[in-house]
């Protein structure tokens, strides 16, 4: 069967993108990437892209007079590559209406939270400050709102009382790198259907028991 086309847009480290190639490089992954675009030309997860031999593209969103060039010249490249998803990884611009519009249920977001708690920025601190016993990470389909739409999965991380911002983020992100590859997958294996706001997933449901935190 042939594989989903994926791009993937970065803006930074680009460890989620890491995963993700590391994924469509083992034998049978049911998806490749066509292109990585990164807005900030010395974002490093262009170096992870040129690496692995992956078409990559600058799109600078400075160079643009609006919101609504810098997204039109995005669409531009992602129809270019031949994308059929477009996963955000750690892309840190808003987008258009437009745009979500244009790729609506095709166009994916991972965010360290579980969500719809935390959304926006300064996750871990804000988890930390609300004394939350569990937080995660999310992948989701984008709607205009920002960190908002239909969910495909979501891991869950004990938050520790010896934590802090960077030792909670650390173990978040380690769950983050499963997960995406792991909902790419589901897509690309066509078990994600989306109705209206929510995203129903078949053949694989959720696992029995429960994380408990403190234990
Ligand atoms: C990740 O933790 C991702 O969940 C987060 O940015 C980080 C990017 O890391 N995204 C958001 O906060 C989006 N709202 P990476 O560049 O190493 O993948």
């Amino acid at each position: 069967m042939a594989r989903l086309k994926l791009a993937v847009l970065v803006s930074g480290r680009g460890s989620n993108l890491q995963a993700l190639i590391d994924a469509c490089e083992a034998p049978g992954y049911p998806a490749e990437i066509a292109l990585v675009i990164a807005n900030v030309a010395d974002a490093f997860g262009l170096a992870r892209a040129e690496r692995s031999g992956l078409p990559t593209r600058v799109i600078d969103h400075k160079g643009f007079s609006d919101r609504d060039a810098f997204d039109a010249a995005l669409t531009r490249s992602i129809e270019e590559s031949g994308a059929q998803l477009v996963c955000l990884a750690g892309f840190m611009r808003l987008l258009t209406a437009g745009f979500c519009e244009r790729w609506r249920d095709r166009l994916i977001n991972i965010h360290p939270s579980l969500l719809p708690a935390f959304k926006g920025l300064h996750t871990h601190e804000r988890v930390l400050e609300a004394g939350v016993r569990i937080t995660g990470c999310t992948v989701h389909f984008v709607r205009p709102t920002m960190d908002e739409g239909p969910i495909i999965a979501q891991a869950a991380v004990p938050v520790g009382s010896s934590d802090n911002a960077e030792t909670l983020a650390a173990r978040v992100l380690e769950q983050e790198h499963r997960l995406y590859p792991l909902a790419v997958r589901l897509i690309a294996e066509g078990r994600v259907t989306v109705h209206g706001e929510r995203a129903d997933i078949t053949g694989a449901d959720a696992p029995r028991g429960s994380l408990i935190s403190p234990p």
